[in-house]
């Protein structure tokens, strides 16, 4: 069905992004260059991340709260840059909310299988992620038959966030999480993690160049392309791309950290008082969530 708010299939509103920290610049990056004309509006949860090693109950709250924060914001679309609350939360939020909500595992696990020669793919990303199964879910309803081989890699994160990337250290650890990988002849590899995608020199190097690294940020960011023109919702053609980042902490060196994912300088970040928002100052949350639920245009 069209959506209501657009005109001409043309829609201005903002694509709205959520994290649990700065990794979902590499999904707004890939954004930002399949879909120059859009509008972006970031939610990075730096003040509550890692979601990578919290239970699922923590994961879905979390990520309703966000939701909610970038519906206030009247975004078009919610894309979960975050694959733990993908893994986690997508199927909740996508029973919530009557908007197009995202995640990075489905358009990962498709390009996987497109990619794959001998039906043979590892899956990497937090110790979450990995728990829930849900790239193995994911591969496995699109083909019975593929053989998949996954690994918790935790330690990657805080690597790339210290800027070790082409570091002695990282390629020690590469080797260690990537052995039975190889061991199990895998032919693709799913980057089942927002910071991963900043590692791919060091993990080529390591598994050697017959193995495809599947890069989910890109994968999504197609997905999205292909849903916003189903639907009606592209911005206008020659729209000014605003983009708004918002954080919940302003976490030490993030001007650094964040351009080094992004690749680009980070203009307008603002810092929320989400404790505040969530605990209902002002309006109460619960408030908030079914007004936006009931505003919310419908799919
Ligand atoms: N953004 C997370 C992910 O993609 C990594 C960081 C975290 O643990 O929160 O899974």
């Amino acid at each position: 069905m069209q959506n209501p708010q657009s005109t001409n299939g043309m829609d201005p509103r903002p694509i709205g992004v959520f994290d649990s920290g700065v990794g979902g610049l590499t999904v707004v990056k890939q954004l930002m260059s399949l879909l120059p004309e859009e509008r972006i509006i970031y939610f990075g949860d730096t003040a509550r991340i890692p979601y990578g090693t919290k239970s699922e109950e923590t994961i879905v709250r979390f990520a309703l709260e966000n939701s909610v924060f970038l519906l206030e914001k009247q975004v078009k679309i919610i894309v979960v840059a975050c694959n733990t609350a993908s893994a986690i939360a997508l199927d909740r939020l996508q029973q919530v909310f009557s908007l197009p909500v995202v995640g990075v595992i489905a358009p990962g696990a498709q390009a996987a299988l497109e990619q794959t020669r001998n039906g043979r793919i590892g899956v990497i990303g937090t110790a979450s992620t990995i728990r829930s199964n849900a790239y193995v879910k994911a591969l496995k309803a699109l083909d019975a038959r593929v053989k998949i081989f996954t690994r918790p890699c935790p330690l990657f994160v805080p690597l790339v966030e210290e800027g070790w990337i082409e570091d002695e250290a990282t390629y020690l650890i590469a080797r260690r999480y990537l052995r039975p990988l190889m061991d199990n002849g895998i032919d693709t590899l799913i980057l089942g993690c927002t910071h991963y995608p900043l590692l791919k020199s060091v993990l080529q190097q390591v598994l050697g160049e017959s193995v495809v690294l599947i890069d989910s940020g890109i994968e999504t960011a197609r997905h999205v392309e292909g849903i916003l023109k189903e639907r009606g919702l592209r911005a206008p053609v020659g729209q000014k791309p605003e983009h708004y980042f918002y954080l919940s902490d302003l976490p030490y060196k993030f001007q650094e950290i964040g351009e080094r994912f992004l690749e680009r300088s980070l203009p307008h970040v603002e810092t929320v008082n989400f404790e505040a928002f969530v605990s209902g100052k002002g309006r109460s949350f619960w408030e908030r969530f079914e007004r936006v639920v009931e505003s919310t245009p419908v799919k």
